[in-house]
């Protein structure tokens, strides 16, 4: 097995390289800088003459606000590109992985959503993760397109270090609570994207830690863990006013990949008491 990394340097790259190094895999982590995506000569280069077995597509464009502006921008990152990395994975017998998100959903819905529930983007982010999902899974038959929701790791910026900010000289914050979904460790998305790689049952899959709880909840147990002793107030979506819709309900039900790997996925509140971990560490 030899993985290729792209994106390397984020969230879930980050964590990714931190289990492929302690479990001794042969990879190689490129950042954009050193293999940017969207250029098809330079990844065609790259990849040849290396024997990648996997390609795991770790790079994204996730600033879901700015998306609205930059629209072709996000489709190039989160459509194009990973399209490009299924065809090339598949020209060289490669498995490609690449990463979706919970924002394809309109979050009607009452309960977890399934890998089969119709999805309805609100949000140009949104379509351009569906457009992704479509076009991967239809150029490779050899890949794993993973949904996930509120990623959460050492390797970048995410809503945990926010609210810790935030919280900082201030005795009181307004989170909305009209956003429901799981928060996501992107440790525990790395290490049960490595177990799947060896199901060899390709296709679609939703991984989020479980339990599911509001914005404002998270921060709670957050600012709770960090011995805070303000008070959470709770806000509503529509007091905050941004360019992208977002959902009201969101969570992803991972049954399927918990039945595949054959493990069951800790809960959001065990994924942030060990981020908190490295978190305190590093501060
Ligand atoms: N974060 C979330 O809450 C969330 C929620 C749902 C789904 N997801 C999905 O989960 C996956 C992992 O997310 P994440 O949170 O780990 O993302 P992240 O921390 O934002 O990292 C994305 C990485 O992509 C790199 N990148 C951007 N443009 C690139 C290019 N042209 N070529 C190569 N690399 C490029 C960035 O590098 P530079 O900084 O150098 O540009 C960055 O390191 C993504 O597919 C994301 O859409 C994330």
């Amino acid at each position: 097995m030899k993985i290729l990394i792209t994106g390397a340097n984020g969230q879930l790259g980050t964590d990714l390289q931190k289990i492929l190094t302690a479990q001794k895999y042969e990879f190689v982590a490129t950042d954009s800088a050193e293999l940017n995506i969207l250029d098809e000569v330079r990844v065609r280069e790259f990849v040849k003459g290396n024997l990648f077995t996997h390609i795991i597509n770790c790079a994204a464009y996730n600033n879901v606000d700015k998306a609205e502006s930059e629209v072709e921008l996000c489709r190039m990152l989160n459509t194009e590109a990973p399209k490009l990395l299924a065809k090339i994975s598949r020209e060289i017998g490669a498995v490609c992985v690449t990463y979706s998100s919970d924002f394809v959903f309109d979050g009607k819905k009452k309960s977890p959503y399934f890998e089969e529930d119709v999805a309805n983007p609100l949000s140009a982010y949104g379509h351009s993760k569906l457009e992704g999902e479509r076009a991967v899974l239809s150029v490779n038959k050899k890949c794993f397109v993973i949904r996930t929701s509120w990623v959460f790791g050492m390797g970048n910026n995410n809503f945990n270090k926010q609210v810790i900010g935030w919280s900082q000289g201030k005795s009181e914050l307004s989170i909305v609570e009209d956003q429901v979904s799981s928060p996501t460790y992107a440790y525990d998305l790395a290490d049960f994207t490595l177990k799947l790689l060896n199901s060899k049952e390709y296709g679609l899959y939703h991984f989020s830690n479980s339990g599911e709880c509001s914005k404002r909840e998270q921060a709670e147990y957050v600012l709770k863990k960090m011995g805070w002793q303000g008070e959470v107030k709770g806000a509503k979506t529509s007091d905050f006013s941004l360019p992208a819709k977002r959902a009201h309900y969101s969570k992803l039900d991972s049954s399927k990949f918990e039945s595949v790997v054959g493990e069951k996925i800790p809960t959001w509140q065990n994924g942030i008491d060990r981020f908190l971990e490295e978190y305190k560490k590093s501060n």
